[in-house]
């Protein structure tokens, strides 16, 4: 993983973590990218049929480089990995061909059906990474693809995180980020406009106006770096892929 400057500062980060005082219509919350957990779980059961398409589509079909680069940052040959906000399986799947025993965990069911589908022989969990139904340091590694960004206290979310981590075991978080550079307006209008309208003519479809307005209440890499830091994590070091739209975190548990 090649290093990216953190940021040596702590607190004051650039989006506080947690609910933002908002809008109350439903639209509006969407719009703000700011929901309640049910509604959360409620979106991803709606948008369950299409996710792995929106996927594919979204990321020109990068997504499955993405979520193998993040199973081999942190996965090693016979590790007990939880895969967590597992959605339909792809990075649980990465992780157990990078050699782990995986669980993949997620609170939406239509979602992890489709997970159990694609690969039986996995161990698929509901519950919510908030309160993990696991107990301190039952795994040597973790992965969250894509997650964190939608759970409601990110600071919660890291420090359950670490609490079944074992000292030592390693976290990757793969989560889409808000570009930087001359390649920065491009993305913006495809994310910002491209990927709402296809969104409208699917099922569910007011997930994908959520999806950019919570990439930017979401802290930037630096950020959440100093999170992971500051939630028991060493070592904390990130990447961006895809012209940095998407950044991967990884750090090891102190
Ligand atoms: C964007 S999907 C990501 C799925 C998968 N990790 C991937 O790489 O495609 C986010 C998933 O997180 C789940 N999720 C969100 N908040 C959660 C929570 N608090 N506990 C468990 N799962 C959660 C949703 O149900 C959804 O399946």
């Amino acid at each position: 993983m090649s290093d990216s400057p953190l940021g040596a500062r702590r607190g004051n980060l650039p989006v506080p973590p947690g609910p933002l005082p908002g809008p109350s219509s439903r639209t509006g919350r969407y719009a703000a990218g700011q929901l309640a957990p049910d509604a959360v779980r409620r979106m991803f059961d709606r948008i369950a049929p299409v996710y792995d398409v929106m996927n594919r589509v979204m990321t020109a079909g990068l997504d499955g480089r993405w979520r193998r680069d993040t199973a081999r940052a942190v996965v090693r040959p016979g590790d007990e990995v939880l895969d967590a906000c597992c959605g339909t399986g792809d990075l649980a799947v990465a992780a157990a061909r990078a050699g782990g025993r995986v669980t993949g965990l997620d609170f939406s069911e239509e979602m992890l059906a489709r997970a159990r589908r694609k690969a039986p022989e996995i161990e698929w969990v509901c519950g919510d990474l908030l309160e993990l139904p696991f107990p301190d340091e039952r795994f040597d590694a973790a992965t969250v693809g894509f997650g964190v960004r939608n759970v409601e206290d990110l600071e919660r979310a890291l420090a359950e995180l670490r609490r079944v981590l074992r000292r030592g075991g390693r976290l990757a978080v793969l989560e889409i980020t808000q570009p930087q550079g001359v390649l920065a307006p491009f993305y913006r209008l495809w994310f910002d406009r491209g990927v709402p309208l296809i969104g409208k003519l699917l099922p569910g479809g007011a997930a994908y106006t959520y999806l950019p307005a919570s990439v930017r209440r979401f802290p930037g890499p630096a950020g959440l770096a100093e999170l992971m830091q500051a939630s028991g994590f060493d070592d904390v070091r990130y990447r961006v892929f895809g012209g940095g739209i998407v950044a991967l975190h990884a750090g090891v548990a102190r």
